[in-house]
Parts: structure tokens; sequence; C-alpha cells
């Protein structure tokens, strides 16, 4: 039952153009599609033409021209199937109703408020009408939309408006023409009645092209800093890597109700509406930059997955992590590269390291599948992209950037794999790739052990390093990948050494980079007198785990003298994690070192963005991904606090002194040198609260009252929300009261009710989940509720009693049947329920159990269920 990349065999059919006819119709929407097909010569001979189809109402079919009896076809819920279709080129017109307002999936055409809106990837599509839903048949398509005029007078489609005009009885109409072949998962179409903003751009190369946002009338405003994020993503893409946009148009639609971030379809992307509308009063430092990066994303995607698509859906990385790591590097340029490269790291380490870890382990490029959409996934995404990153680091930029102009040359206008990818690196970089290939294939995070010894002798320090990835779902044996190493050495007064050795790659060492393909590599470094302390992965240059951990005097060097951002910041929270598994085990500690270092980076830093990151310590969920293993949430939520406690008293005077020098002045501005000062404010803030209760309360309050945007104002009220009593529910009740009318900031106001670390939350979700705002089925509100609590509040949500797995379970379970793509991507949550101590191991195991024992699950929940138990 599984699909497996291995079967993978060319479609039957080509489809020359589609000419797709659409009636808009709140309950009834007619779909008339008019296929040019004809074999494919690469396909099999005398093959019966098969069409996909998902909850379609079949109206009528007819063949070149002449209706067909109802015994000349097949049909079922999910195929259309013409046993004997013409050996020539035919034309096939079939016409179908779909209801959108039934439609709860949100996959397909369905209304998010009163527009009707489409989401196609990755299986949509077969949901709107008959079709070769696959990604390597493409197509030119041209959409006629009609629709009464009051309704939805904005008629949107991909590519180019034609012609538009009036109809009778109040109706209209609009027609697009999309030149550019393409597979059905990027098609869209919206209808409805929204606001817009506009601007020109002009390409490099002369082209005039209409930027456009559409969103809720009276939201403009808030969609500006999206069109100058589109605007700066468009000239860095022909500055970078030689990109120019195509059409004439490039229209984004923002909507209130979608699964997923945003989508790339050619020309007209569509958007949650959360990555697009910001203003200072209601979106966050960390939304702006959020919007820049699904914005640029969503653009780049033009190229890496619309110009150049994928063969089949296990080559989904070749356009995801490529154009993950094409908006990393974005944003890199745009705000703080170190700074970017720590939080991408923190996202990779939290979402791909865990799944890694769990039973739903997979390679970058997965070999089987049962439900396409569940492997839209950190793994494909993140580690993809770090893939990419990789080879960047490998070959180097030059080659690296000649790769990517055969790759844009040489695929333009086909369906690739990963393999037609890494063989433009292989010829840019004349090098074989295919010991690299094998991240692609092996899932699993490796390990990198460290061993040094250092003889006073001799005067040699030797650095041994060995990798080893564990086995994982299927995979057992696990062969050397390609791993690049950034190395450097520290003295004891924090001279960095120069890399000499007797290495047969003297050279590529000296230059701090080294690459371990086999299983153990060792260096010797002659002439040091003492050990020097070892800053390894630099930049994260490889996605590794290292062990053991570092220790504490190296630590506190690397603090104070690494000239890597990257690590430095590691060292922070290296340090961290020592003296909250050292409470853990129930050893006392001062941490005044930890501490003294802590306030030499406060006074030296000038970058406050770094040392905000330095102060914000690994969270409870990274620290139950550090540990592995038995678990108890309970126990590194109070190991954790205790750390913060002492911290926060130790650098009382520091902190203050932070708080006084950078308290906002002045007008909102979302760079990142302003993002970055309000970081440390509020960081400093809540470190000083949770040092001292009373002072923090009163400073928070303070704050919150004083705040002029939403970074201050939400900053305060989590500080509040940690510190309790009456300041805390004031400020939540104030805060609904401003905010009720603003759903993305109503679903702040959820979300971080839904992690306060204390018993009484779970009856505060409870009552929460019957909220008059409330609603399982906007996904936002779902996620903004329950996935704030199953990710950000360990100690609830793994209660003791069961408690948290309960509502969890009971509302996955509740929305499952209307939205199944939301229902499995939430239960995730769960995956990591092996690594748990044993009571609450058998309690999550019982909860996943209940899920995978409801009779009518859908296919999409059902798979993430049997996977996590398997
Ligand atoms: N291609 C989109 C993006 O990454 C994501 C769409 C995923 N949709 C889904 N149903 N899984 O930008
Ligand atoms: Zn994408």
């Amino acid at each position: 039952q599984p699909i497996r990349l291995k079967d993978y065999a060319p479609p039957d059919f080509l489809i020359d153009s589609v000419e797709l006819f659409f009636s808009l119709h709140k309950s009834k929407t007619r779909v008339r599609s008019r296929l040019a097909l004809r074999r494919n010569p690469k396909g099999r001979s005398g093959a019966p033409l098969v069409l996909d189809g998902d909850d379609l109402t079949l109206e009528r079919v007819s063949l070149d021209g002449r209706p067909l009896d109802r015994e000349a076809y097949e049909t079922g819920p999910e195929n259309f199937k013409l046993a004997q279709p013409p050996e020539g080129p035919f034309i096939l017109e079939i016409e179908t109703l779909v209801d959108p307002t039934a439609n709860t999936q949100l996959s397909g055409l369905y209304r998010s408020g009163a527009n009707y809106c489409t989401q196609c990837e990755a299986q949509g599509f077969r949901r709107i009408t008959y079709f070769l839903d696959r990604p390597d048949a493409l197509a030119v398509y041209t959409t006629r939309i009609e629709a009464d005029k009051s309704e939805a007078p904005l008629l949107l489609s991909n590519g180019d408006l034609v012609e538009a005009g009036a109809l009778e009885a109040g109706r209209h109409f609009a027609v697009w023409r999309d030149p550019y072949p393409k597979p059905c998962y990027l098609f869209a179409l919206v209808g409805g009645d929204l606001g817009s903003i506009s601007r020109d751009f002009t390409t490099k190369s002369g082209r005039k092209v209409k930027l456009s946002i559409f969103v809720e009338h009276g939201k403009e405003a808030r969609a500006d800093y999206a069109m100058d994020a589109l605007e700066r993503a468009m000239r860095w893409d022909e500055e970078r890597f030689g990109r120019e946009y195509d059409l004439d148009v490039f229209n984004i639609v923002a909507v209130s109700d979608f699964n997923m971030g945003a989508m790339e379809n050619k020309g007209l992307n569509i958007f949650n509406d959360k990555y697009v509308l910001a203003s200072p009063q209601t979106a966050t430092d960390a939304d702006y930059a959020a919007v820049e990066a699904v914005i640029a994303h969503e653009y780049f995607h033009n190229w890496t997955g619309n110009r150049i698509t994928c063969r089949d859906w296990f080559q989904l990385c070749l356009k995801e992590g490529l154009t993950v790591y094409r908006d990393q590097e974005f944003s890199a340029d745009m705000r703080s590269r170190a700074v970017k490269r720590i939080n991408d790291v923190r996202t990779l380490r939290l979402t791909q390291f865990v799944e890694d870890a769990g039973p739903l382990a997979h390679p970058v490029r997965p070999d089987s599948y049962r439900a396409i959409d569940n492997f839209y996934t950190a793994t494909v995404y993140e580690k993809g992209a770090e893939i990419v990153r990789m080879l960047n680091t490998l070959i180097g930029a030059e080659a690296f950037a000649r790769g990517m102009e055969i790759y844009f040359t040489r695929f333009d206008g086909t369906a690739a794999t990963v393999e037609d990818f890494l063989s433009c690196f292989a010829e840019s970089a004349k090098r074989d790739l295919s010991q690299f290939a094998r991240w692609y294939s092996q899932a699993g995070t490796p390990v990198v052990e460290v061993a040094t010894r250092h003889d006073p002798q001799t005067r040699v320090f030797s650095l041994t390093l060995s990798q080893s990835t564990p086995p994982t779902p299927g995979q057992e044996q696990k062969l050397p990948l390609e791993i690049p190493i950034a190395l450097a050495l520290f003295d004891a007064a924090g001279n960095k050494l120069a890399l000499e050795t007797n290495d047969a790659k003297a050279d590529e060492i000296a230059q701090g980079r080294i690459v371990l393909s086999s299983e153990t590599r060792t260096l010797r470094f002659p002439n040091l007198a003492a050990a020097p302390s070892v800053s390894l992965l630099r930049g994260f240059s490889a996605p590794a785990r290292l062990e053991p951990p570092v220790g504490e005097a190296d630590l506190l060097r690397l603090l104070a003298h690494d000239d890597d951002p990257f690590n430095r910041w590691q060292a922070s929270q290296s340090l961290a994690l020592r003296s909250i598994f050292a409470r853990v085990r129930g050893e006392e500690r001062t941490d005044d070192a930890f501490a003294d270092g802590l306030g030499r980076l406060i006074s030296q830093s000038n970058d406050p963005a770094f040392t905000a990151l330095a102060l914000t310590f690994p969270s409870e969920a990274d620290l139950a991904r550090e540990q592995g293993e038995d678990v108890d949430p309970d126990a590194l939520h109070a190991a954790r606090k205790a750390l913060r406690e002492t911290l926060g008293h130790a650098l009382k005077t520091s902190l203050a002194k932070i708080l006084e020098r950078l308290t906002e002045q002045g007008a909102y501005s979302p760079d990142a040198a302003s993002a970055g000062r309000r970081a440390l404010h509020n960081v400093a803030l809540d470190l000083l609260a949770a040092g001292d209760g009373a002072l923090g309360t009163q400073l928070a309050e303070a704050h919150f009252n004083a705040a002029r945007n939403m970074t201050d104002r939400l900053a305060a009220l989590g500080t509040l929300a940690l510190v309790g009593g009456d300041a805390r529910e004031n400020a939540f009740a104030r805060f609904y009261e401003e905010f009720a009318e603003d759903s993305l900031v109503i679903d702040k106001w959820f979300s971080l009710q839904a992690t306060i670390p204390e018993e009484a939350t779970t009856r505060r979700v409870l009552d929460l989940l019957a909220h008059k705002d409330f609603s399982l089925s906007n996904p936002n509100r779902a996620r903004a509720l329950l996935g704030a609590f199953a990710a950000g509040n360990p100690t609830r949500f793994h209660a003791r009693d069961g408690s948290g797995y309960a509502l969890f379970v009971d509302a996955v379970i509740s929305i499952d049947p209307k939205n199944p793509q939301l229902a499995a991507r939430l239960l995730t949550s769960l995956r990591s329920w092996r690594t748990l101590e044993p009571d609450r191991r058998r309690l999550a195991e019982e909860a996943l159990r209940r899920v995978a024992a409801v009779p009518t699950l859908s296919g999409d929940t059902n798979d993430i269920a049997t996977r996590a138990l398997a």
C-alpha cells in the first residue's frame, strides 16, 4: 500500500494544455476542464487513461466533442478511467461539481471567510477536477472564472490576465493564462472581495511587473512590510542567484484559514495571513522577520519549485530544502548573519533533531510514504536546507554558484530529481558527490565523537573525530557521511592558534575546515605546550551532534574568546545545560563562573541581539531533547527555573543596567538592530524577574503599560504570565479587550495562556477550548491553543495524571474528520513519547492508541499514529 520511490514510472499520458472554466457558487461550483491529451512515448503502450479524483460529483464527459455514455468510462470516488482511449491526440472534457463551503479540509477549492481560494499542493487539485495529479505532468493553463460581481468582484488565477468583463444577471468573468508549463499542484484560483496595495517593479532586464497584495478590506496598511520584503527579495534573487521574475503581474493573497504557512502557486501566491499582515501594534519583531522570510521563500520558489519542479513527491526536498536555504541566506543578508544562523539552528534542533531521534524519522528524500502531506517536515525542509549549505561549504562558494547556474539553465521547464541537482555540482566542482548524496537517503542525526590528548613530552595535541549515526525506522545500518567540520583552537589566554599539522591535507586544516568522510580521523597539532580549547562545528557546519559534552573550563574560555559567534553562543547554551543537568542529578550549584562569564559578555558585547540569545537558555523542550531518555518534565522544569533564579539574582545589577540603557524611545522600526535592542531589554527583564519576583512584577507591569508596540507588550505579558497573580490576570484581561477584534493577536493571547507552567493551566486550557472565540476549524486558532500547549508547556502536556494528553487527544479526534492535515500535524507532538520516564510513557502510548483506535480515522492521522506507535 505505501508508495515507493523505486516504483516511479513516467505518466502514460501527457497533457499539452488545460482549459479550465469555473462558475463560482458557494455550494455548487461548476468546473469544466478541457484537456488536450496524448500518449506519452515513454509510457506503457496500450495503457488505460486513469485520472485522479477526490470527493467529486461528475456531471458529464465528452471525448473529442462527443458526449460519452456512462458505459464508456469507469469512475469511482478516487479516479476516472477510460479503458481504451484513442491512440492519437484527443480532447477530453469533464464537468464536475464541487462544494467549496463544505470543504473543511482546506485542500482543493474552499472558502475562507467570504472568499473562494484554493490549495492544491500536494494533492488538492484532484478535489477540483479529475486530473493527472502528479508533479511530472506539466501543462499550460488557461482559466476562465465566472462569479457574481457583488460576491466576488476580484477574480484571480495563475499567469497574466487576458480578458475580463460583465455578464448577464450580475455575473462577471476573468480569463487568466499562464504560459509556463506547470504541474497542477501550482494551480490557484481566488475569488472574493478584498482590498489591495500595489507597486511597480522593473526587473534587471527591464520587464515591468505589477506587484499586488490582497488582504481583508481595512488591513491594507498592514501589508506594507510584506510588499517591502517582496521587493527586496526580488532584487536579491537577481543579484545573488541571477534569477528574474517572468510574468507581468505577481499577486499575493492573504487568507485566514490555511493549513500551512503559504503556497507558491505560479504568479499567485496564497498566504496564511499571519505571514502577510504586520503592524507595530499587532506584530512582534519575530512576526516581522517571519513575514519577510515566508514572502521571500514563496517568491524564491518561482525558480526553485516552479520553473524547475519535482519529478515526484519523493523529491520534495529538491524544491523545499533548496528554497529554505535561499530564504535563510536572504534573511542573513537583510539582518544579522550570526543571529539568523543561531535562530535557524535552534529551530533545526527543536524540530528536526527531535524528528530524527524518534519514530517519525525519515530520510530527507524518503523512499516510501502513505500520506504525502505528512512529509512536509522539518527533515525535508530544514535538514534539506542544511544539505545545500554543506554542499556550498564543501565545494566552495564559487563552484556552488556555477553549479546553481548549470541547474537553472539545464533543468528549466522540467520536473527534476535530487540526482539532477547533484550532477550540476559534481560537474562544477569536478568532484564525486556519491558519498555526499547519502545525506539525502540516510535518516538520523550523525554523532561526532571527539577525543583529545595532549602529550607534554612531545608537545603534540591530537584530536580524534569519529562519526556514527544511530539506527532509525527501517534503517538499521548506517554508512559514513561526508561531514564538513569547521574548527579552531584557543589557548588559555584566549588567543586563536595557527592550525599547523603535518597532515596530508595540511592546507585545508590550516583554513580551519576539514571533512570527516571516514569513520575516524585524527589530527595532530605539534608544538603546543598545553592542551588548547577546541571550537568544533563552527557556524554549525553540519547538522550533527558532538559528544561528549565539552568541559566547563573550555566552555568558559570559548564564551569569552571564540570569534565564531555561533560557537560563542553555543558555549553559553552548553554551560546552561551542564548546570541544569547537574541540578537534575541533585548536585548543589552556585554557577558563579557562568554568571561572571555572562556578566562580562553583557558588558563587552556591542551586539544586543546576540547578547539576548546568549541569555536565552535552552527551553524545557531543548532539555528533554538533550536528555533523550527517561525524561521527567517536572524535574527539568524545576532545574531550569532554579538556574534562572540563580543567574537572575547574580546578574541583577547588569540586567538593571540593560533595562535602563535600552528603554524604547521614538517610533517603532522593525529593522534588525532595533529588534535586537528590544530583544535584549525583554530577555533582561524576564531574567531579572526570575531572580526577583516582586521587582520583576513591578517592572513588567510598567513595561506592559508603557509598551507602544506588540513586541514589548507581549514580552511583558510573557513575564507576567510566569510571575502570576493579579498582575497577570489583569494584563490578560486588558490585552483581550484591546485586541478582541484582531484574530492574529488573539491567537497570541490563547498561546501564551496555554504555556503557563502551573497546574491550573489544564483547567484554563479546557475553559479556553470552550471560549466563544475558540474554534477547532481555524488552523491558526487550533494551533495557537493546542499546538502551544503541546510544544510549549511540557509540565502540563505531560502531566502525571494524563490530563494533558486527554484534552489534547480529544481535540485531535474532533478535528480529524474536519481537517485531517491539521489533526495529523498536531498529533506529531506526541512523537517523542518513548523518551519519557516509564509512567508518562505508558500514558502517552495509551493516548496514541486511543487515536489509532478511532474507526473512522483519516489516512493522514492514521499514518502518524501508526508510525509513532511502531
Ligand atoms: N509548498 C509550500 C511551501 O513550503 C507548502 C505547501 C504544503 N502543503 C501541504 N498541504 N502539505 O511553501
Ligand atoms: Zn516551500
